[in-house]
């Protein structure tokens, strides 16, 4: 299949050229044969003969650099399935990885792959809470943490029956003891000729993301060894990676644009991948593409508009010639967003819509398709989506007429459940169709234009943060009584988290006791979880059945009409 970047698209064309078959036959497997995403994404290239071609460059927070070869990958990756497996773990097991964007964390995913064990990646700043609320739903065996990380750890594994091991990767270079059942673990003094990856077929088990919900705990979004087959065409054809890319994606793992195309996506077309392990600035960005020679850059709307604030000069101070493709996911992306790249790096931003649940890009802007900005551009060739009534799950074909974004099932980076939930699953179709929970509407030409979402999940920078998580971990405050969280239009984030809160007797309003609160969110939960503003209240509204009207809230907040509440508990 020929690039697409440097002509302009016949949409129709690529319907019929790309289909999730061309992927398998690109990847080498036989249809209804054995695959494992780290053999296809590490050793199919080393036997090939691109070992010595490097697959990550990893910059730290000092501006150290590491260089990892395909050679390598497959070297270390053995060495981790056999050290997993030494440790009595076994295909399905659950294993965690709880670090920060350190090279284990992106090799030890691929470890736990071969061995045919199921990665759970957690976001290193979670809280206590967040941790054991993951760990204790997918009854995880192992985790891989680090010296900094290894206290929250210890003190949630009282409450995790499961958890047999803590592995600690940096014990050499701390020194202070370890407890019964945690172990320590070297990887680059671990490195394995040979170790045969786990035979695992397209349904088999692969990795399992967290994600927040509006009613209940996270839920776990199961996929598959066969979502390589997705993660692979979507890299080629909408990121339009090549094996002489310089890739960046700016994601943490922790989340799944950090690992379908944060890993997995550019080691499967054989791509040279960057990674930042320090904090956002914008001089530093510009640094690692200059650095780097980045070619092809995938970021999010939230850090788009953190590099506006600080205008074009910090821009013109680097060098960007590299670039040849840049691409943008997690929230809607602002047409001023896409103007301002026009004029910053003279090349479009281009948007892509998808979830934790679909596994990879679903709508998008291809390279060589007109962007129109506000647009999410139209659904990935491969698939059929839609606009569809939210009643009768009818597609919507009047342009302009709001309705639920659906894509047709299957495919293959869909998740195949969500752990322990199926009943929630289920629930997710209608008529036929898997909806995402998002509003949109069409126009004259096919493209989709996001609305919002359809529930109350709050989406800060790109994150989506459960509003019954950050309520719950509310009521464990000891001045709280009630509480309700939604999210507040930003400027930055798109949302962040305002909390109504009404106090248990004995309790007043005041600045300390607000500073308390939000510690305590961001201690339990995660910094993103962590209220920006605080409203007491005498009480929160709810229906008759005890459901938060988190609503009601937020339309009060926009000074919006509230709408229907005759189900408003009103005592
Ligand atoms: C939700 C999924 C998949 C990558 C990161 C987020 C929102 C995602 C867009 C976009 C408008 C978007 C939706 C979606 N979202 N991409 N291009 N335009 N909204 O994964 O945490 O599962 O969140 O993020 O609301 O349902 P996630």
């Amino acid at each position: 299949m020929e690039s697409v970047q440097s002509r302009t698209v016949d949409y129709q064309q690529l319907r019929s050229a790309i289909t999730w078959d061309v992927a398998r036959r690109e990847l080498g497997v036989v249809e209804g044969g054995s695959l494992n995403i780290a053999d296809l994404c590490i050793d199919r290239h080393v036997m090939a003969g691109r070992g010595d071609k490097v697959a990550l460059v990893h910059e730290n927070h000092e501006g150290e650099l590491r260089r990892f070869t395909y050679r390598d990958l497959m070297l270390l990756t053995n060495g981790w399935a056999a050290f997993l497996r030494g440790l009595g773990i076994r295909n399905l097991d659950r294993v965690c990885l709880f670090l920060d964007r350190v090279p284990e964390l992106y090799i030890g995913f691929m470890g736990i792959l071969k061995l045919g064990a199921v990665v759970e990646p957690l976001f290193s700043a979670f809280g206590e809470d967040a941790l054991h609320s993951r760990m204790e739903d997918s009854a995880a065996t192992a985790i891989i943490t680090e010296r900094k990380h290894l206290g929250k750890v210890r003190r949630v594994r009282e409450r995790v029956p499961s958890l047999k091991t803590i592995i600690v990767i940096d014990q050499e270079a701390d020194g202070r003891p370890l407890r019964e059942g945690e172990v320590a673990y070297s990887m680059m003094a671990n490195q394995l000729v040979t170790f045969p990856a786990f035979r695992a077929f397209p349904e088999t088990p692969s990795v399992l993301h967290y994600t927040s919900g509006t009613t209940g705990k996270p839920k776990g979004a199961m996929h598959v060894h066969g979502s390589v087959f997705a993660q692979y065409l979507t890299s080629k054809v909408v990121l339009d990676l090549k094996d002489d890319d310089v890739y960046w994606c700016t994601a943490d793992p922790g989340w799944v644009t950090g690992t379908s195309y944060g890993i997995i996506g550019p080691w499967a077309m054989g791509a040279t991948e960057v990674v930042l392990d320090a904090g956002f600035s914008s001089d530093r960005w510009y640094q690692t593409i200059e650095k780097h020679r980045v070619t092809v850059w995938y970021t999010a709307p939230t850090a788009i508009r953190m590099l506006m604030k600080d205008g074009l000069d910090p821009v013109a101070r680097h060098d960007h010639s590299s670039l040849r493709h840049m691409c943008s996911v997690g929230e809607p992306l602002n047409p001023e967003a896409v103007r301002w790249g026009r004029e910053a790096f003279g090349l479009d931003f281009h948007d892509t819509f998808w979830q934790t649940e679909t596994g990879a890009i679903m709508i998008t802007n291809l390279p060589g398709m007109p962007v129109k900005p506000g647009s999410m551009g139209r659904p990935f060739p491969a698939l059929e989506a839609a606009v569809v009534d939210p009643r009768s799950g009818e597609p919507i074909t009047s342009p302009g007429r709001v309705g639920l974004i659906a894509i047709r099932p299957p495919w293959p980076s869909m998740m195949r459940t969500y752990w322990n939930n199926s009943a929630t699953y289920y629930g997710k179709f209608l008529n036929g169709w898997y909806i995402c929970g998002d509003q949109a509407s069409l126009d004259r030409d096919g493209y989709f234009w996001f609305c919002g979402r359809d529930d109350d999940v709050i989406n800060t920078g790109g994150h989506l943060v459960g509003p019954f998580e950050i309520e719950s971990a509310l009521l464990e405050h000891e001045a709280v009584a009630e509480s309700a969280a939604i999210g507040k239009p930003d400027p930055v984030n798109m949302e962040v988290v305002k909390v109504f809160v009404a106090l248990r007797p004995g309790f007043t309003p005041s600045a300390d006791l607000e500073l308390s609160i939000m510690n305590h969110v961001r201690k339990r939960l995660s910094p993103l979880a962590m209220p920006q503003e605080i409203a007491f209240v005498d009480k929160v509204p709810k229906t008759r059945s005890g459901k938060i009207l988190r609503r009601v809230l937020r339309a009060q907040e926009l000074g919006q009409p509230i709408g229907d509440i005759s189900t408003m508990d009103d005592n």
